[in-house]
């Protein structure tokens, strides 16, 4: 089946992952209220889509995106009720339903410019790479405004509780190395090596069942709502809802590896896939 074209989106393929461009270079990629609608389309299509087994979420030209956009979504929908509520409601299902609650595993590839609302689409996937020259800033104070959306959120959540009272109170700005030292980020890469590592990063990850990797993925973003005894039940049960729907029968698989062939180890990476 043909890819969908967008106006604000772009998508690209290589060997099973699929790239999901912002694509408003001209406007440094700002999240406008076509780019939301667009964005949770596009999620809804990919995730059942059988070519994505990874998708990396990532900016045409020099931006990841520049935050919300304050002409399109902010000032022009001021006065424009429905439409505001059409663009709140496709922000909330692009950032936290669709994208935070993906079936296949998210990178964000960071390749430059990240301020305000694009901390939300960032935290929001799974694992994160940037490029060393990549710029981030929680811009919102600067503009009069909180850090709304998600953002507060995903930050006091994806950040120290230091580093994010920092950032969203000073508005400063930091670059990608600074970015993987406080643990935005997973890694910071040269721009040049941004791609070639975000690829690498992938490969591994689909050595991998898809299955084993969405119930790991849906247990650590549900297990930081509940408590002790609630997250405990809860993994028994994803546990066996796993072991039901694998279609590798991979935990039959790597034990039988393990203890009877005396083949697989953990120190030698991903557990053989067999068929
Ligand atoms: N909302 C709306 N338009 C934006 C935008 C945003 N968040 N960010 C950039 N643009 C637009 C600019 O208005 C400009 O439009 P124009 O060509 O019609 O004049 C175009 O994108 C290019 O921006 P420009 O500032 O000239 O590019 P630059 O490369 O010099 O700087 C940034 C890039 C990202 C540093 C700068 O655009 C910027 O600071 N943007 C605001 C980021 C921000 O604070 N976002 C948080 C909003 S809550």
């Amino acid at each position: 089946m043909a890819d969908r074209e967008y106006r604000t989106l772009k998508v690209e393929r290589e060997d099973g992952v699929t790239f999901l461009y912002f694509n408003r270079p001209e406007k440094r990629n700002a999240m406008n209220p076509t780019l939301l609608a667009e964005m949770v389309d596009a999620l809804d299509w990919l995730e059942t889509d059988p070519d994505t087994q990874i998708l990396v979420l990532t900016g045409a030209g020099d931006a990841f995106t520049a935050g919300m956009d304050l002409k399109e979504y902010f000032r022009e929908l001021d006065d424009q009720p429905e439409a505001r509520l059409k663009a709140l409601w496709n922000l909330r299902m692009f950032h936290h339903t669709r994208l935070a609650g993906f079936a296949k595993v998210t990178i964000a590839m960071v390749n430059g410019w990240c301020f305000g609302g694009g901390f939300s689409p960032l935290v929001s996937c799974d694992l994160a790479i940037a490029a060393e020259e990549a710029q981030f800033g929680l811009s919102e104070v600067n503009w009069g405004i909180i850090p709304g959306g998600f953002v507060s959120k995903d930050v006091v959540h994806a950040l120290s509780y230091r580093h994010a009272f920092w950032y969203a109170l000073t508005g400063e700005t930091f670059d990608g190395k600074r970015a993987a030292e406080i643990g935005l980020v997973n890694l910071a890469v040269p721009r040049a090596e941004l791609r070639a590592r975000t690829l690498e990063v992938a490969r591994h990850l689909m050595q991998i069942s898809p299955m084993v990797l969405r119930a790991t993925k849906e247990a650590l973003r549900v297990v930081p709502q509940l408590g002790w005894d609630e997250a405990f039940d809860y993994l028994m049960a994803k546990q066996a809802w796993l072991r039901a729907n694998d279609p590798e029968r991979s935990r039959d698989r790597g034990i039988r590896q393990f203890i009877d062939e005396k083949k697989y180890r953990p120190g030698l990476g991903p557990q053989p896939r067999e068929g």
